[in-house]
């Protein structure tokens, strides 16, 4: 099976599988979304706060396509973080996107613990009316997790997170797949910065004939980890979905899982 049709399930939303690579939105066009839809992405990342839900809908008509017909996430802004807050933004995403259920939705960053908590009981409301499929948050730490668990016995289903070959956020990974939380690296490319000239990328690239980029994805991928490249370039776009073809050995997966943190971007 093509990694592009890999799907993992989410534990703590049954019956739910979210594909192992998505394409993130944040900067991008619907000429790009469309471009991703052909390429083979299944699933596609936005939220409020990058006003891209309606390219989503709109690059995926361009391929033909109906927004169900893809895994759809999108995520509740701060200032939407209140029990009427969101339902309003709720009742916008859906509309952009032309849903009546969107797949997964997300607390986009933590606030205080009350104000995670109300947020999160209205998401669950929309979870139990069979608005949204699975709920989950991002940018969570641990302690984060706990307060919300103190509160609700909703478990998120993905904790969506910066994670990369050069950020790996071991003990947070740790965390969530303790609570069978799913986790979502974004960023999963270092924003393309220095990541991907990274020797140790370098050198695996070179052995199996892809790119750092393509590494890098792979090594997310073999960890059940879902990744959501972002590009707006279609080469680059088309390159983060080429996963097929070759495989990290546990020697290459153990060499870049002790690449060390990464201090400046
Ligand atoms: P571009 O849109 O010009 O392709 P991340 O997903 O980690 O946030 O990274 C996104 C950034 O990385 C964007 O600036 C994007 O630029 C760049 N990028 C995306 N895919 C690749 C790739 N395969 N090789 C190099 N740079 C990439």
């Amino acid at each position: 099976m093509s990694v592009a049709d890999l799907t993992i399930p989410l534990t703590n939303a049954p019956g739910v599988e979210m594909p192992l690579i998505g394409f993130g939105t944040w900067q991008v066009d619907h000429a790009a979304v469309a471009v991703a839809a052909a390429a083979g992405y299944r699933a596609f990342d936005s939220a409020t706060s990058y006003h891209t839900e309606r390219d989503v809908t709109s690059g995926l008509a361009d391929e033909g396509l109906a927004p169900t017909d893809r895994f759809l996430t999108t995520k509740i802004w701060r200032t939407d973080m209140s029990d009427g807050g969101v339902r309003r933004a709720f009742h916008l995403s859906s509309r952009n996107f032309g849903v009546d259920t969107v797949d997964l939705l997300l607390i986009h960053w933590p606030q205080n613990a009350k104000s995670n908590l109300e947020t999160w009981k209205a998401m669950e409301d929309l979870l139990d009316a069979g608005q949204v499929r699975a709920i989950g948050v991002s940018n969570f730490d641990a302690a984060d997790l706990d307060a919300l668990a103190t509160g609700s016995d909703v478990v998120p289903a993905v904790n969506q997170i910066e994670l990369h070959p050069r950020r790996q956020r071991k003990a947070l990974v740790a965390e969530n797949r303790q609570r069978g939380i799913v986790t979502t690296a974004y960023s999963p490319l270092g924003q393309g910065g220095p990541v991907l000239q990274d020797p140790e990328l370098v050198a695996v690239a070179a052995q199996h004939d892809v790119t750092c980029a393509q590494v890098a994805l792979r090594w997310l991928v073999q960890k059940g980890i879902v990744a959501i490249p972002r590009s707006s370039n279609p080469e680059r776009i088309r390159q983060n979905i080429a996963l097929d073809g070759f495989a990290l050995d546990d020697g290459q997966m153990a060499r870049i899982d002790s690449l060390p943190r990464q201090l400046a971007n």
